[in-house]
């Protein structure tokens, strides 16, 4: 049984007729290798997917914007179960209380300062690159896309980049349980063992930290965090740890999987690579277009509704109950997009949703974008054509986060 037929059974216990479709619907959207087509159907069938009682998922842009942009009717506060003891800051506290950490946080994560680290980001893609361009090709996902942002990472935590496995293997303890013991795809309890052992590890390597920048600052996040100050308060030794173990759940894999999904797209529409090559100028636009089509976060985290109410497309949502937005689906939404379905590098007007809007709206979105702007540029000047390796066509999108697993490239 695959993890993705595991989530489903948990989800979906017993179905029956008209549970059986949902059942159906439930399996095709947990294969993300093309969602486009599924997005347009269940837009145009009523923008709404109810799997189970107590949980609706929305697809139609109208709903999801009224969902992420009324948190007093959809609450953030919930336990993702993802190892940590207490609530992630800031994704589960809803505001005002929310207000104050974004206003503390929101200015360590501007677009000028994460513009300074454009420099420093070309010249961590180049080395990279060195290191397998005379090979005439690699695993895009191991050997680039799993190792660059997370590198990033640790140079803005103050970290050297001889830590990176210890990273990476506790990112994949808490997002991909089953490197760790491959059991935990389909046992509940040893996954949740492995979360929180991961978690454990986690809370402990940033507490050192933390009491390690007490002492001695530098010029890393975690010191910025110890001496931000709104209306004269401080962050907590606690707050900051939910931060910092938000960040490594958010900073490390969302960056390395939109790139899997790009080149993935790039490699396999050699008219939009090449518009990349002959004019680097469409490179902002063609990051936007592909964020949007690609939209790597399949679904924003769950929001829990504080009072029954009825979502603009007609689906009735109890107090209590979960509500999931697809983010994919509201970027392709024919009312936002007349063209949603074409990939346009010359598209000017990019509203799109790929990371999330409203009062969450994702922290890191300026460091994300600089990272796959200045990695596309300088890939693109260095290795301008590359297709998939001869008996790597079938590409892998596993369940978790839209990502492709050993995306072989060649030049
Ligand atoms: C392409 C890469 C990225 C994508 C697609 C992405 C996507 C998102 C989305 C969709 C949300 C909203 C979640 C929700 O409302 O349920 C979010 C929130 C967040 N993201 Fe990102 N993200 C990316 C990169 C990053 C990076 C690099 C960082 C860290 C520096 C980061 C930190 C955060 C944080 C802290 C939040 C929570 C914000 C809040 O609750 O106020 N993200 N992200």
């Amino acid at each position: 049984m695959t993890e993705a037929d595991a989530t489903l059974n948990a989800a979906i216990p017993e179905a029956g007729l008209g549970e059986r479709q949902a059942t159906e619907d439930m399996t095709a959207l947990l294969d993300f290798s093309s969602p486009h087509s599924r997005f347009r159907s269940l837009t145009e069938s009523g923008g709404y997917l109810v799997p189970m009682e107590g949980m609706a998922m929305q697809f139609d842009r109208e709903s999801i914007e009224f969902v992420l942009h009324n948190p007093e009717l959809f609450s953030s506060r919930i336990d993702l179960g993802l190892g940590n003891v207490r609530p992630l800051i800031p994704l589960n506290v809803d505001p005002p209380q929310h207000s104050n950490f974004r206003r503390l946080l929101d200015p360590l994560f501007s677009p000028k300062k994460m513009t300074a680290y454009e420099p420093d980001i070309a010249r961590r893609a180049n080395t990279l690159i060195d290191t397998f361009i005379d090979n005439g090709g690699c695993n895009f996902s191991d050997d680039f896309a799993d190792v660059l942002p997370s590198t990033i990472f640790l140079d803005l935590t103050g970290l050297p980049e001889e830590r990176l496995d210890e990273f990476l293997h506790l990112r994949d303890g808490i997002l991909h349980p089953e490197k760790h013991d491959e059991l935990a795809a389909f046992d509940p309890e040893v996954r949740t063992r492995v979360l929180f052992g991961t978690g454990e590890k986690i809370y402990a390597l940033f507490t050192e930290l933390i009491n390690e920048r007490r002492r001695q600052p530098g010029d890393d996040v975690i010191s910025q965090f110890l001496a931000a100050e709104v209306d004269g308060a401080r962050l907590t030794h606690d707050e900051i740890l939910d931060i910092l173990f938000l960040f490594l759940i958010a900073g490390l894999d969302t960056v390395s999987d939109t790139l899997t999904c790009m080149y993935a797209f790039l490699a396999r529409n050699p008219d939009h690579r090449k518009q990349i090559v002959n004019d680097p100028d469409c490179l902002d636009n063609a990051v936007e277009e592909m964020l949007r089509w690609e939209a790597p976060v399949p679904f924003s985290s769950p929001r829990s509704a504080t009072q029954d109410v009825t979502l603009p497309n007609g689906c009735p949502v109890t107090a209590g109950s979960m509500v999931l937005c697809a983010y994919g689906s509201a970027n392709v939404d024919p009312t936002e997009y007349p063209d949603a379905h074409e990939v346009r590098f010359d598209r000017t007007r990019n509203r799109h949703i790929t990371f999330g809007m409203g009062p969450h709206r994702c922290l890191g979105s300026h460091l994300a974008r600089r990272e796959l702007r200045v990695t596309l540029r300088e890939w693109h000047r260095r290795i301008p054509e590359y297709w998939l390796t001869p008996g790597h066509e079938d590409l892998v999108y596993p369940p978790g986060l839209r990502h492709v697993k050993d995306l072989m490239l060649s030049w």
